[in-house]
């Protein structure tokens, strides 16, 4: 099938480039030339396990192009997906700018059937939005359909998430919508729930809410563990192989963040807060985050007392492993919390460099675990990086001025640490 996708970033180009692999003609559209120029150069814009290899062979075997022409995008496309950023506004609603221009441009160059894929994660009721703008900028009477195609793929494992994912949800109001998209689909081999578009737009943000509702719930039980000298870890174990409940997204720690989250988190108050629904729920999941990340920082001053003159290092900036992403990352707030209070921080991370330097300028990032940790007070985890897994405990006792570990991801096993002379605080283990 002739493909197109607006939008190069994290759900775009996966997309793209799964499609490319499985046999598909498509064409990437950005508007940011740069993007596209290093794209047609095999230089990806983000880190994500597999992807090069996939973009290249996609390349290189013709099936994938990349283009800043919205128009030839539109020209050369059976289905389109549009897949741009929707930033969150101060007021914590999505700004669908990005998706509205497009639909714009889309109505511009319109002639012949297309249908029109959201991809990207949008508020309830953007899909009739983009339907009647495409409606009212057509030059002339034109045939389309708008669809919803949500996207649950997590980076880090985003192809495979692509490749086998639990689901496939396809929002579709023509006939020739659905049996376009479950063509599309089909060789995946997994259940397709078919559903009016408004249906799927909700079943992103729901589902995302609801993630992140199990996230918060176990850092609220995590808080009465500390309290209480429970484990949670025991208990997320405990409840977590109760089939309803499930044991995933039941990792108390730092809190969450990302770029979807949070964000979407916020649009879902937002929308359900328009349609006249005041989501107290979703509310409480939003302040026992905050809440989380704020509890961790002053974890670590009640650790070391006074912060001020202390040096710590910090392991990972991610906000969570194998990604190079640190949008709305806890150790944002963690950082400016310590650096706040007067610490010196130094930090590895195996992805993350450049938007840390921006921003953290005072932040001194190293090589490797052993640097970071180098004359610190206190080790810091705030990613949970597979090859933190595996450490040299004890050349970093040796490098550490206090052997103090303060796990923010419930990383490693309290007592061989004990054993080996560390003081290991971790999150809702007994305080
Ligand atoms: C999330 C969803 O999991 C995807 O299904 C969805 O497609 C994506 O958002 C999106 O909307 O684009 P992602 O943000 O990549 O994916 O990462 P997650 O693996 O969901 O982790 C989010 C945050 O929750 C991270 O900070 C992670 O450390 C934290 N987390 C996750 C916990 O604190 N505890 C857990 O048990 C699980």
């Amino acid at each position: 099938m002739e493909l197109s996708v607006v939008g190069a970033g994290h759900v775009g180009l996966v997309t793209g480039a799964c499609f490319a692999d499985l046999g598909h003609s498509v064409m990437m559209v950005d508007n940011d030339a740069k993007r596209i120029a290093n794209l047609k150069r095999g230089i990806l814009p983000y880190y994500e396990p597999g992807l090069e290899e996939l973009v290249e062979r996609g390349v290189r075997e013709r099936r994938l192009r990349f283009t800043t022409s919205i128009k030839e995008g539109v020209a050369t496309c059976t289905i389109l997906f549009i897949a741009v950023g929707t930033p969150q506004k101060a007021t914590g609603e999505a700004d669908l700018a990005y998706v509205e221009r497009v639909a714009r441009a889309i109505a511009r160059h319109l002639s012949g059937y297309r249908l029109i894929v959201e991809k990207s994660t949008v508020p309830v009721q953007t899909g009739q939005w983009v339907a009647h703008t495409i409606r009212t900028y057509l030059k002339r009477k034109q045939p389309f359909d708008v669809a919803s195609n949500p996207e649950f793929l997590r980076e880090g494992t985003a192809i495979e998430d692509f490749m086998k994912p639990d689901r496939v949800v396809l929002g579709v109001e023509s006939k020739r919508a659905k049996e376009l998209l479950c063509a599309l689909y089909k060789p995946l081999g997994v259940p397709i729930v078919v559903t009016d578009i408004k249906s799927a737009e909700l079943i992103k943000h729901a589902a995302n809410s609801f993630l992140a509702m199990k996230i918060s719930f176990i850092n609220a039980v995590a808080q009465l563990c500390e309290r209480c000298g429970a484990d949670v870890q025991q208990v997320a174990e405990g409840i977590g192989l109760d089939r309803r409940i499930g044991r995933s997204f039941l990792d108390a720690g730092a809190g969450f963040g990302g770029y979807c989250f949070p964000k979407d988190l916020e649009a879902f108050i937002n929308i359900s807060e328009q349609l006249g629904y005041d989501f107290e729920l979703l509310k409480a999941v939003r302040s026992i985050n905050e809440q989380q990340k704020r509890s961790f920082a002053l974890k670590i001053q009640r650790a070391l007392w006074v912060l001020k003159g202390k040096t710590i290092g910090v392991l990972g900036l991610a906000f969570k492993p194998n990604t190079d992403d640190m949008r709305y990352a806890p150790s944002i707030d963690v950082i400016e919390y310590l650096q706040g209070e007067g610490a010196r921080l130094k930090a590895f991370d195996p992805q993350v460099t450049t938007e840390a330097k921006r921003l953290f300028p005072k932040l001194m990032l190293c090589q490797d675990p052993y640097e970071a940790a180098r004359g610190a007070d206190c080790l810091v985890i705030l990613t949970e990086w597979n090859e933190f897994k595996e450490l040299d405990f004890k050349r970093l006792k040796r490098l550490l001025r206090q052997p103090l570990i303060v796990d923010g991801r419930n990383l490693y096993d309290p007592e061989p640490l004990r054993a080996l002379g560390f003081r290991y605080v971790g999150v809702g283990r007994g305080g």
